[in-house]
């Protein structure tokens, strides 16, 4: 009976480092519902065939919504080791591992220059960290959406009041328009931006 308790003991140790650790450098692991991670995709008009980068993907959840049902290609960077077998896991059970691709990274080390889409749901530290990174890195036309998180210093494009989800064009913190076959789409109704939401 004692060893079973300690066995117990152990796991639910494992399982709280495993979750917590990760707070340390980007965020803990809590898990988007699925409603909302439907509406952050929708807001940012994800399109088949687009290339949508979640910064720390969890058990792939947003990347498995991605490839389903928008027909992008998803790559998930997850720095746990445990998510991120899991997210390669539920991509390979899924039959959606030849549009999905999980890397073991750090996110402050990944290159987003190919991103049409980036999302994220991290704490407010680290979105404060990457500000930087996604004005220097990010392609005009990409997308940004977090939840719960706003990007300091970035005009919001559209603002979801009643999930709390952010989402910022890249260009429009460099001052740039978006090239040539990415114009620019009215944002979302009800973001009740003043300026229509142009950024
Ligand atoms: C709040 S969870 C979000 C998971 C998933 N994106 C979702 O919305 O369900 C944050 C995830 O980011 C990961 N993470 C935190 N810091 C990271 C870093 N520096 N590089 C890569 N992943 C990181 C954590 O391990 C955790 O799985």
């Amino acid at each position: 009976m004692a060893a079973v308790l300690w066995g117990l003991a152990v796991m639910a140790a494992v399982v709280a480092v495993s979750v917590g650790w990760t707070s340390l450098v980007g965020g803990a692991w809590s898990p988007t519902r699925g409603r909302v991670v439907r509406k952050m995709l929708q807001l940012a008009g994800l399109s088949p065939g687009a290339q949508l980068i979640d910064l720390g993907a969890g058990d792939g959840r947003i990347l498995l919504a991605a490839a389903r049902e928008f027909g992008a290609r998803a790559v998930g960077i997850e720095i746990d080791p445990f998510r991120w077998a899991l997210g390669r896991l539920r991509a390979r059970l899924a039959g959606l591992h030849e549009h999905i691709s999980v890397r073991r990274e750090n996110f402050f080390a990944t290159d987003l220059s190919g991103a049409d889409v980036i999302t994220m749901y991290l704490s407010q530290a680290a979105v404060d960290r990457l500000a930087e990174k996604l004005r220097a890195e990010a392609p005009a036309h990409c997308r940004i959406v977090s939840y719960r998180r706003p990007l300091p210093g970035w005009p919001v494009w559209h603002w979801d009041a009643a999930d709390d989800v952010y989402v910022y064009v890249a260009g429009a913190v460099r001052g740039e328009s978006p090239p040539p076959g990415r114009a620019e789409r009215a944002p979302p109704a009800g973001s009740g931006l003043a300026d229509g939401g142009r950024c």
